[in-house]
């Protein structure tokens, strides 16, 4: 083939490559999302779950900011992604307040925003929120405790709590939750202490809860599964036993793959969902925007609440019936 007619034949193909993966400027949608941080394995999966979706391939260009749990960090992020002048922010906010004024800032920039997981209290400058009721899952995970205590004969519960991030809606509600069961049926919490949804924080707490309350509780309730990994490990250590051979109930939230593996072997007894695929309802919200349409104000993800034993089928959650999810390995190997 002459050179002149190979060079003009490759440089079609570049570009017939180029038009299929969307990447011509003007055709791009630029997107700034400012992510809590990497405290944990629901973390990455939400993370990776941006990132699938918004890619290059699919026509967007993620502007990514893992803000380290650190939220003058994610105000700093925002402003960088106003700065930029991009299409849309996403945020997943560290905590739920202080909001007002940098979203008033996005809002005269033109500039619609997203909110994803957790949830913003002292404002409603953004389009819409996608994530989880979290007060539900800590009303699931009390009412779950209530019956399985009535069906193993256990009148007693002293329950020692590990929370996630102080001033994260997850954690609000979440403690608000189950402190809500808790307080009807007479049962007392030893202690309800900061684990930062992080392994090591909930190693940590559970260490000095071992010394603090030797012999004197038989709940523990892990905020997150990657708490939860620490607290077993400070357990084995200090030789108390849990789960459904032990003489501690383990709770954990999250549901993601390495917290099942632990429901399966039954170390976990129950473990109540977040579920961290958000972008894909994003990506929703953002076309119908493009299209000019009114997406919901507020969608809250599909979640399950699994547990390692047979016994009971549902639970009664704000009168509703809820169906129970005995783990198997098929559920495992499909999580995230
Ligand atoms: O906001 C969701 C919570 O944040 C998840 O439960 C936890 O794992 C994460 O760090």
């Amino acid at each position: 083939m002459n050179k002149k007619i190979a060079l003009g034949l490759a440089a079609a193909t570049t570009m017939a490559m180029a038009m299929s993966a969307n990447v011509f400027a003007e055709d791009v949608i630029t997107i700034g999302f400012a992510q809590v941080g990497h405290e944990s394995d629901w973390r990455t999966a939400s993370t990776k779950s941006c990132q699938d979706v918004f890619s290059a391939e699919n026509g967007y260009d993620l502007q990514f900011v893992d803000c380290d749990n650190d939220s003058a960090a994610q105000l700093e992020a925002v402003r960088g992604f106003i700065e930029q002048d991009v299409d849309y922010i996403i945020i997943d906010p560290i905590v739920s307040t202080g909001w007002d004024q940098v979203l008033t800032e996005c809002e005269d920039a033109g500039i619609p925003v997203i909110i994803i997981d957790r949830t913003i209290d002292d404002s409603d400058k953004y389009v819409s929120w996608v994530g989880s009721n979290f007060k539900t899952e800590g009303l699931a995970a009390g009412e779950w405790l209530k019956a399985y205590a009535a069906e193993k004969g256990i009148t007693e519960i002293n329950a020692l709590v590990i929370e996630g991030s102080k001033g994260s809606s997850a954690q609000i509600g979440r403690t608000d939750g189950f402190k809500e069961i808790a307080d009807a049926e007479g049962w007392t919490i030893l202690d309800s202490q900061d684990g930062d949804f992080t392994q090591a924080g909930g190693q940590e707490v559970m260490e000095s809860y071992c010394k603090s309350y030797e012999g004197q509780f038989n709940v523990v309730v892990c905020q997150n599964d990657n708490e939860a990994f620490g607290a077993m490990d400070a357990m084995k250590a200090a030789g108390v036993s849990y789960g459904i051979n032990g003489d501690v109930i383990l709770i954990s939230f999250d549901a993601c793959t390495a917290g099942l593996e632990y429901v399966i072997t039954g170390d976990i007894n129950g473990d109540f969902e977040c579920n961290p695929l958000a972008a894909p309802t994003v990506e929703e919200v953002i076309k119908q925007l493009e299209a000019g349409e009114t997406p919901e104000k507020e969608v809250f993800m599909p979640e399950h609440w699994y547990v390692a034993e047979d016994i009971l089928a549902s639970i009664t959650v704000g009168g509703e019936e809820q169906e129970l999810t005995v783990v198997t390995q098929e559920i495992i190997d499909a999580q995230y």
